[in-house]
């Protein structure tokens, strides 16, 4: 436990103490270490130790302290502690006070012999087998125990480690920087979102080198139980494990060696060994964070920085592998692999995908990735190692969310069928989708893709007005059927395209306020985009079925068209008798935070709303809703149908993904994270000019990087090497863009506020690694 030095009472004072209280004469002798201790020999040949307690220390710190070295006594495992001797008078702790003075408390503890792990000759195999024996050993006899007290936490609690992330940017050396973010990373990624599962016990929780005796090869004590706390109980092994780990050249075969002698008392389960590796490396990672920490304070206090070099060491090599490598050499002992590899390799699902499917199929980064499990807001690769998913709104409310899960699976158990039939699900879905919408969008279709989804709402305009021309917005994707590519300038203008619009497409300017033809994010610049669509309008000479575009652009660069724009442009198509169609499938269902629908930041109700990607969160679904007379023209005699949109497991899932966002209140926290985000990449812009514009609601955000803030000239291969290195770092990001230049941001619902600034630390450091 750290306790801040003090000027401290002096050793006379200490003496008066222990003769006072405990009626007891000899030497004082100053312990090393920052806390202050004095061992104390008697006339008779007794020894103690005075612990002077620190000013933070509490009496119900000091009482916990007490009852788990008792607990521990009693259960005989082989190894001396600290008991306390009490006061003449029974007290746990005797107190001083002087009329000039702070009060003193302090403890006189019976002497644990030996010589702590630190100062011992170099540990062997056995002492290293016999350090796991006696810490499971000692957590075995605590499990079980009911100490309100130890629900607590503190500086060095390994299942809050996050707490010391803000701290990586005290670490001067951007390299060092890069492991360690990626050290929390690993801990934030894997161990965390399953150590409440773990079964848990009081623990030591800092058996490092000085903690631990060793007397001829032994362990022979335990001492310092300043941060006993309830956690899991694997955290012991993992705090405990580095220290066993310094100076090896190869390292987790020392780390084995503990855990074999941890196993061979309290058998590992296959979950602690998952988390194990993470933990450690969470550990270590607080070590080096908390000297970067210290440093600021005082560089000149060495016993601050005993450890931090051979820790250094040790994290570099520990990095150098894969982290699921680590974790199968730590559970090596327990004949457990907690990293079973599964399917082929990398390169051969590669050449696979050459032989068996279409080559118009990209693949993500120069180096892709093979992607075994997701969770959260993370996406895990086969090398164990985990990615925050940056680009990722379908995985809505989090990878594998297992409350989605759990819907389909039961409803999939029970009924399976289409909407032909009668079944609750589907009305009671549409309730309650529609309940989200503003209130003439009363009338509900459900499919199976965004793009079925926007062919639908075509028919419906095109039915509904009798008219075919239709208004699109440049640069914008709307899906991947014949007619969608006619109707997607993203795709009809790109590569592989014919380069201009069928005669019944006509497309109108981008509303980008950054870069388009008007600048500004007022409301003139949005009316002068909204009249761009009257004029275009006029020049088609004949009416037109509608107008389809996304709230915000994705696809256009993640552009947020300035204020007044839809208003404006909505009252020149419905002049003509126009319907407007607003495609969400990018943006909908709370991501913008401060609605749940992105038009609704544009204060228009639409005729017809397009949903997509993050309705069942992965399950392939999507809707269309509209006006019930738009609807009912549409029911002209030709039946409507497909097979699997609205079925009944889709609408079990849909539901689910409502009640997550709803007890989850994500929409709220896309607002407060999304906020933060976007803040902290605006902040950047003052460190590195290629960052052109930020620019974002919620959690959908854009960041353009340009080489000339004047001329705007797009930096494309910047943003190319910044994703791919991002990608090296853990991050998962893309590009879009016209240019290509805009990198885009809109992750799963979950993302936490300490990712969020992982990706402001790193997309500083990542800049700063790219040539200007
Ligand atoms: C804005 C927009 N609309 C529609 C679609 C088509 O959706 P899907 O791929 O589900 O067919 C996409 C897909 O990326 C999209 O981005």
């Amino acid at each position: 436990m750290e306790t801040p030095v003090t000027s401290g009472p002096s050793r006379d004072r200490a003496r008066a103490l222990l003769e006072g209280a405990y009626g007891l004469t000899g030497t004082l002798e100053r312990l090393p270490g920052e806390n202050e201790n004095y061992r104390v020999d008697t006339p008779d040949g007794r020894r103690f130790v005075l612990k002077i307690a620190g000013s933070d220390q509490t009496a119900a710190a000091i009482e916990l302290e007490t009852q788990v070295v008792e607990l521990a006594h009693a259960a005989d495992i082989g190894i001396a502690f600290p008991r306390v001797v009490r006061t003449a008078s029974g007290a746990v702790t005797a107190e001083a006070t002087t009329p000039d003075g702070p009060g003193l408390r302090a403890r006189l503890l019976d002497f644990v012999p030996g010589v702590a792990w630190s100062d011992a000759p170099a540990a062997t195999r056995d002492q290293r087998i016999d350090l796991g024996r006696t810490l499971a050993r000692f957590d075995r006899a605590l499990d079980g125990v009911r100490l309100p007290a130890a629900r607590r936490t503190h500086r060095w609690d390994l299942t809050a480690a996050g707490r010391h992330r803000s701290n990586i940017s005290l670490i001067a050396d951007p390299q060092r920087r890069r492991i360690v973010e990626a050290l929390f990373h690993l801990h934030a990624a894997v161990a965390q979102p399953r150590l409440a599962r773990l079964p848990h016990g009081v623990i030591h929780g800092d058996a490092n080198d000085e903690n631990v005796f060793v007397d001829g090869g032994r362990v022979s004590g335990l001492i310092d139980f300043g941060d006993c706390l309830l956690n899991p109980m694997v955290c012991e092994l993992a705090i405990a494990l580095p220290y066993a780990m310094l100076d090896a050249d190869d390292p987790l075969a020392r780390g084995a060696d503990v855990v074999a002698g941890y196993d061979a008392e309290r058998p590992l389960s296959l979950a602690e060994l998952q988390v194990l590796f993470p933990l450690v490396c969470g550990r270590l990672a607080v070590t080096v964070t908390v000297c970067a920490e210290r440093r600021r304070i005082d560089p000149d206090r060495s016993s601050w920085f005993v450890t931090e070099d051979r820790a250094w060491a040790l994290i570099s090599r520990l990095s150098a592998g894969d982290p699921a490598d680590a974790g199968r050499r730590l559970a090596a002992p327990t004949g457990l692999d907690p990293h079973p590899t599964t399917g082929a390799p990398k390169a051969t699902l590669l050449e696979a995908r050459r032989r068996r499917i279409g080559r118009a199929l990209s693949i993500a980064y120069d180096d892709p990735l093979k992607i075994v499990r997701g969770s959260g807001p993370y996406l895990y690769d086969d090398r164990g190692r985990p990615f925050l998913d940056l680009v990722n709104n379908v995985c809505h409310v989090g990878h594998c969310h297992p409350r989605v899960v759990e819907a389909g699976q039961r409803q999939m158990a029970v009924l399976n069928t289409n909407t032909r039939y009668l079944y609750d699900g589907l009305t009671e879905y549409a309730d309650r989708l529609c309940a989200t919408l503003p209130d003439r969008l009363d009338t509900c279709f459900l499919l199976n893709s965004g793009s079925e989804a926007n062919e639908l709402a075509l028919r419906l305009a095109m039915t509904h007005t009798g008219r075919r021309d239709l208004l699109v917005v440049d640069g914008a994707y709307h899906g991947h059927t014949s007619t969608l590519i006619a109707i997607s300038p993203y795709k009809f203008m790109g590569r592989g395209g014919p380069g201009r619009p069928e005669s019944w497409v006509h497309v109108v300017p981008i509303a980008d306020g950054y870069r388009g033809r008007h600048r500004g994010r007022d409301l003139a610049t949005g009316r002068a985009y909204g009249d761009d669509v009257g004029r275009v309008l006029d020049g088609i000479g004949r009416p037109v079925a509608g107008f389809i575009t996304e709230s915000l652009l994705s696809c256009g660069g993640q552009v947020i068209p300035p204020p007044g724009y839809l208003a404006r442009a909505f009252e020149h198509v419905r002049a003509v008798g126009g319907l407007c169609i607003i495609d969400e499938v990018q943006v909908g269902f709370g991501r913008v935070g401060s609605h749940v629908w992105a038009f609704q930041l544009q204060d228009v109700v639409p005729d017809i709303v397009v949903m997509g990607k993050p309705i069942g969160n992965g399950h392939p679904m999507a809707a269309v809703v509209t006006t019930r007379a738009i609807a009912d023209s549409f029911a002209n005699g030709m039946e409507f149908f497909t097979t699997f949109g609205g079925n009944p497991v889709s609408c079990a899932i849909g539901m689910a993904v409502l009640d997550v966002m709803r007890d989850e209140a994500l929409q709220a926290h896309a607002l407060d994270v999304g906020t933060r985000l976007r803040d902290g990449l605006a902040g950047l812009m003052d460190v590195d000019p290629r960052i052109g514009d930020v620019r974002g609601e919620g959690l959908f955000i854009g960041v353009e990087l340009v080489r000339d803030r004047l001329t705007l000239e797009p930096a494309r291969d910047e943003a190319d090497r910044l994703v791919n290195l991002m990608k090296e770092r853990g991050m998962l990001l893309s590009t879009d863009g016209p240019h290509g230049n805009v990198i885009k941001i809109k992750p799963p619902m979950v993302l936490d506020a300490e990712d969020v600034d992982m990706v402001v630390r790193s997309f500083a450091d990542v800049l700063a690694e790219i040539p200007r």
